[in-house]
């Protein structure tokens, strides 16, 4: 959808602008120290589906749940002795930390992808960190840039890549780092997933201990038996249904779906649709049918990124 980019000074008004479009729900780009972020309030699905939108993203990757500080971060995941120390060393800084999700605390199951994990981040931009303060609550933001093109370090560029596509951005002037932040998964023992702003010598120095290093760092898990997630379905999933089968409930797409238990988007929105997909999953396996079959959803907009999970979901289980 085309829409007119406001360009916003980094001032006081800016920023209240921006913190209340972010509260609306409405896409905001915003400086960091390492790169320009596409903010939205992480508690929407519908706000983190424009999000995949906008960058036009063919999978659901988790995003990085960006706070004001370590106190409103420990209300979102749980943080080991290590991942504190982390924590109390670079914060606020271009570190992001992955740590096991709290249940129940309201982040979009969508921004998560997912997972049970979450990559939280307090960035040291004072921009940044005034936006935060002003929205009070948490803020996923991707780099503002089209799925595929550079991470964009200035206003201009941002602009270039998703004018038009976003509400507004905030002009902070260029970004410092200019990478984007490390990412150390904290949820086992402490394993470096990106490199980026914070170099691997400093982890190890505050851990005391040496940094492991995914070897395939932070990939989608390409087995639904990989996803460590309560949204990975113990139900069988069955693509492409045009109707339930006995035992089955239908998870639908699009009108007149009667026998559809829940309709991921009755006007056959795609948007819609991935804003709804993992609380719908999650609410049919709930039911504990062994099996869920689904519509089809088209592979147009985020349709892409629907089927692209709906097909991890239906790939033949590989754990035990
Ligand atoms: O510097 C940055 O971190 C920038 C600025 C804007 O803050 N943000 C950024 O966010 O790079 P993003 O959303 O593009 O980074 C997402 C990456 C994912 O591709 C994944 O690698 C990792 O963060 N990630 C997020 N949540 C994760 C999780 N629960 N487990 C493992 N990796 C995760
Ligand atoms: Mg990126």
């Amino acid at each position: 959808m085309e829409r007119n980019t406001e360009l916003l000074n980094a001032e006081k008004a800016g920023i209240l602008r921006a913190s209340a479009l972010l509260r609306e729900g409405q896409l905001v780009s915003f400086p960091t120290e390492t790169v320009y972020g596409l903010g939205a309030t992480a508690v929407d699905d519908k706000a983190i589906a424009r999000v995949f939108e906008a960058k036009n993203r063919p999978t659901f990757n988790p995003l990085i749940i960006h706070v004001a500080d370590l106190a409103m971060a420990q209300q979102f995941g749980v943080f080991s002795q290590q991942a504190e120390k982390l924590a109390n060393a670079f914060w606020p800084g271009p570190l992001s930390l992955v740590v096991p999700l709290k249940p129940d605390v309201g982040l979009s199951p969508l921004a998560l992808a997912g997972h049970d994990t979450v990559a939280l981040r307090v960035p040291s931009h004072p921009v940044a960190l005034e936006v935060l303060r002003a929205v009070n609550g948490p803020v996923a933001a991707p780099s503002a840039n089209p799925s595929g093109a550079l991470s964009p370090t200035t206003a201009a560029h941002v602009l270039h890549g998703l004018g038009g596509k976003i509400a507004a951005i905030l002009d902070g002037g260029p970004c410092g780092v200019g990478v984007e932040s490390t990412i150390v998964d904290c949820s086992t023992t402490p394993t470096l997933l990106r490199h980026g702003g914070v170099v691997p010598e400093d982890l190890m120095r505050i851990l005391g201990q040496t940094v492991l290093e995914a070897t395939a760092p932070s990939a989608a898990p390409k087995a639904p038996g990989l996803l460590r997630s309560h949204y990975a379905p113990k139900a069988r999933v069955r693509l492409n249904a045009l109707a339930p089968e006995p035992g089955e409930v239908l998870l639908g797409f699009g009108p007149n779906l009667v026998d559809a238990t829940l309709n991921l988007s009755p006007t056959g929105d795609t948007t819609e649709a991935a804003a709804n997909l993992f609380r719908c999953l999650a609410e049919l396996d709930a039911t504990g049918a062994a099996s869920i079959a689904v519509s089809p959803v088209p592979k147009t907009g985020l349709g892409l990124a629907i089927n692209d999970r709906l097909e991890r979901a239906a790939a033949p289980r590989t754990d035990p």
